[in-house]
């Protein structure tokens, strides 16, 4: 009877501190980007936001510090996160290869065919176990969300293949997979944080840059660029990534609700990209982008095959094979 006693008395109490844990945390998380409040990325971390608000009884509330006032680029977005000064990190995962490099297989050009390819591979093992490498580095990965297939603009002309972009000025982000892919394709690349990119293009530092649509549109890179090519020549993947040193201060109840938000928000976050493609370019050629969708997609993987040759050997043919190969 007496050791009957002792077991409920035992089971209120570890009722009583867990769920004490969990009711009483009370948090003001900084979600940071390098990107607008228009864009994709922020629509989607308030999606995720009111998501955790609700089911935490507003007990942890989020504030958004969008267009890089955290960090001019995403690289130096992702070094705050890693020590603690921004709580989460909504970006693209393309200088996170930096940080984690089981994660730049990802970068290689042409790897991925549609958005199809892209959730079964992002979804499924590869994907789990490329976030599960982020732990190593202070980071915790809540779920893939997504940049976009980037292409290219410039503002000299029309361009369709890689000899009509030979020599050109082109802006990449800070990812050594890329610089190698584009240097390949007789371009010559130029790293540098998205903060000094609208500056550089608008006063001819550079001749170009690259990304998907929603980025074009929403940070009105049209209004210093005339021509953009939808070559397609890159998967971006974006994520939602939690810094460890916030993570593990939060209960695990509340962890649960954090990651089942990130991955349902992944889903409304990717789509709002998809779904308006068609819609942006429209809009792009109205404020008076030239567009080019015929271009020679044959003539780019070639170009990019000597880089994409030296990705395997670097990455390994077996991971490479095993993300072509999802189905
Ligand atoms: O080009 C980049 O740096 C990225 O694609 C951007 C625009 C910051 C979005 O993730």
């Amino acid at each position: 009877m007496k050791k009957i006693a002792l077991l409920a008395g035992m089971l209120s109490l570890f009722f009583v501190v867990s769920t004490f844990g969990a009711s009483n945390y009370k948090a003001e998380l900084k979600i940071a980007s390098a990107t607008s409040m228009e864009h994709t990325y922020n629509v989607g971390a308030q999606y995720f936001a009111k998501l955790v608000e609700e089911q935490t009884g507003g007990r942890i509330k989020f504030k958004l510090y969008p267009d890089g006032q955290l960090g001019k680029g995403e690289r130096e977005l992702l070094e705050a996160l890693q020590q603690g000064s921004i709580d989460i990190y909504v970006g693209s995962t393309g200088p996170l290869g930096g940080f984690s490099q089981s994660m730049q297989v990802l970068d290689i050009p042409f790897l991925f065919r549609d958005y199809a390819h892209v959730d079964k591979v992002l979804d499924g093992p590869i994907g789990a176990s490329l976030i599960a490498d982020l732990d190593k580095v202070q980071m915790k990965g809540l779920a893939f969300w997504e940049n976009g297939f980037r292409n290219l603009t410039n503002n000299k002309k029309v361009i369709k293949t890689p000899a009509d972009a030979k020599g050109m000025k082109i802006r990449t982000m800070e990812n050594p997979v890329h610089i190698q892919a584009w240097k390949a394709a007789g371009v010559n690349p130029t790293p540098m944080a998205w903060g000094e990119v609208f500056g550089a293009l608008q006063q001819g530092v550079i001749d170009g840059q690259e990304n998907p649509v929603a980025v074009i549109l929403q940070q009105k890179v049209y209004e210093v660029q005339k021509y953009l090519s939808l070559t397609q020549h890159v998967y971006s993947p974006a994520m939602l990534i939690m810094s460890t040193k916030r993570w593990v201060q939060i209960p695990k109840e509340d962890q649960e609700i954090i990651l089942k938000a990130a991955k349902e928000a992944a889903i409304y976050q990717r789509n709002l990209g998809r779904q308006n493609e068609e819609q942006m370019l429209t809009e792009l050629a109205s404020k008076g982008m030239v567009i080019t969708r015929d271009v020679d997609k044959v003539a780019w993987v070639a170009a990019m095959k000597p880089a994409f040759d030296a990705f395997s050997v670097q990455f390994g043919k077996d991971k490479i094979d095993a993300i072509l190969n999802t189905k």
